[in-house]
């Protein structure tokens, strides 16, 4: 067997795995969803989400991953022989997942090669992105420069790979969300959409806005897919466990907010202030951003590359993790080296993603209550299994290996300071909510 490798710093932890949490779920979904079910109200609901249910469940994979050393097959089975389908159905999540949101990383890397070369107005164009994405060759060509980067970071390794990569791409990251949110900020008329970001609308509140809230934290820290498990066993014993938890979680919410600071107000200046703009939903970023950019003059090439350079780190970073969590638990799994592992995988992937690609164009004949083939897989992963991985996982650490088993690791490196609030979390109150959870995003996605 190979040496387990580890991450070599405690920072090369936090920024790898706060590069997986920051993703396209932080640029696109949250700003768009805090402008649909009222703006600071929202932000409230999910920032108090993140402190309590992420904070628990972050928790508990880490330890777990840590504890045992081993990704989520192996490590719920050492625990427990009876719960090892536990680990067999978080590993499912991220091999349904990759291969789609490498697609999606395709197209981000295409729009950023369009505004890099000088091109960017082109994709402020009407049908621009349809007749892109429903070509066939095009998007499979971008998938494939995509998962090209992603792969060859991922087969150099734990430390060699991803922490180094980590350690350059994040910081370039936050440069960049920051520059262009001030850039954003200083629109003329971009206070109104300030306001309308951060005012509660008490209007559009309610247990929908609760339940959206949820469903976004787990998506965005990356939580129920076995990745945190899996970087978890990475993770060095001496680094204080519960303060790493924390910073994934600012870097995390804080991408998030930024991001909405820099797209609301763009947006807002640029619709003259139409609500119904915001509200687009996933098209937001690939054909009103692009017209928002198309609308800057010259400054929108700069600008418009900046911004997709900065989504393509995020997506990135997302990747990565989820093929090393794919990587680590085939060579876990099957006894395997890690470089036949990563081949493996990379087969998988592009033969998921090749009909997740044409779903949009030869294949698009091929639906299921209205939903596309990247759609069916988008909500197999998110809607279905990852919420049922959250309840066991709960149900699991709460009453069978018992918090003591949790705590007891993360208080090997340092006192455990909001261990009775996770004791209370994990046992009565998490397992019920995400019962709930479970019930609603299955009716919401076949109704
Ligand atoms: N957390 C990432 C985001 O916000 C998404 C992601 C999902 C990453 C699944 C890895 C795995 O976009």
């Amino acid at each position: 067997m190979e040496k387990r490798s580890l991450f070599s710093s405690k920072i090369g932890f936090v920024l790898a795995a706060a590069g997986s949490a920051v993703g396209l779920g932080n640029i696109w979904r949250f700003p768009y969803l805090a402008a649909k079910y009222g703006g600071g109200i929202f932000l409230l609901v999910y920032i108090i989400l993140v402190l309590t249910f992420g904070f628990t469940l972050m928790v508990t994979e880490i330890a777990l991953g840590r504890k045992t050393g081993l990704s989520v097959i192996g490590a719920y089975r050492a625990l427990n022989k009876k719960w090892a389908f536990l680990g067999v159905l978080s590993a499912v999540v991220p091999i349904i997942i990759v291969p789609y949101y490498s697609v999606i990383g395709g197209w981000v890397t295409k729009y950023f090669a369009d505004f890099i070369s000088g091109a960017g107005t082109a994709t402020a164009g009407d049908g621009y992105f349809n007749a892109f994405v429903s070509s066939e060759w095009t998007p499979l060509f971008w998938f494939a420069v995509f998962i090209a980067a992603t792969f060859v970071i991922v087969f150099m390794g734990v430390e060699k790979g991803i922490e180094k990569a980590s350690k350059i791409l994040m910081p370039v990251l936050i440069g960049l969300t920051v520059a262009i949110t001030i850039y954003s900020l200083t629109l003329p008329g971009a206070g109104a959409g300030v306001a309308y970001y951060f005012m509660p609308d008490f209007s559009k509140f309610s247990a929908e806005t609760v339940l959206a809230a949820m469903g976004q934290m787990f998506y965005s820290m990356s939580l129920a897919m076995g990745i945190m498990v899996t970087y978890g066993s990475y993770m060095n014993k001496k680094q204080d466990l519960e303060q790493s938890v924390k910073q994934i979680e600012i870097f995390d919410t804080g991408v998030a907010i930024l991001a909405g600071l820099m797209i609301v107000p763009a947006v807002f200046v640029f619709s003259g202030g139409d609500e119904a703009a915001l509200s687009t939903g996933p098209s937001l970023m690939f054909q009103t951003m692009p017209k928002v950019f198309g609308s800057m003059g010259e400054a929108g090439n700069i600008v418009g590359a900046a911004f997709f350079l900065m989504v393509l780190f995020a997506a990135l970073t997302s990747s990565i993790s989820l093929m090393e969590t794919v990587v680590s638990i085939f060579k876990d799994k099957f006894k395997i080296s890690r470089k036949r592992s990563c081949f493996i995988s990379l087969a998988i992937i592009v033969a998921l993603a090749i009909p997740s690609s044409l779903g949009f164009g030869m294949w698009d004949h091929i639906t299921w209550n209205g939903m596309t083939i990247l759609d069916m897989f988008d909500f197999t992963s998110n809607s279905v299994i990852m919420p049922i991985v959250a309840m066991l996982t709960c149900i699991f650490v709460g009453y069978v290996i018992k918090p003591k088993a949790i705590i007891g690791e993360v208080e090997l490196s340092s006192q455990f300071k909001r261990r009775k609030m996770y004791r209370v979390f994990i046992k009565y109150i998490a397992p019920f909510i995400m019962a709930a959870i479970l019930i609603c995003s299955v009716l919401q996605g076949i109704g």
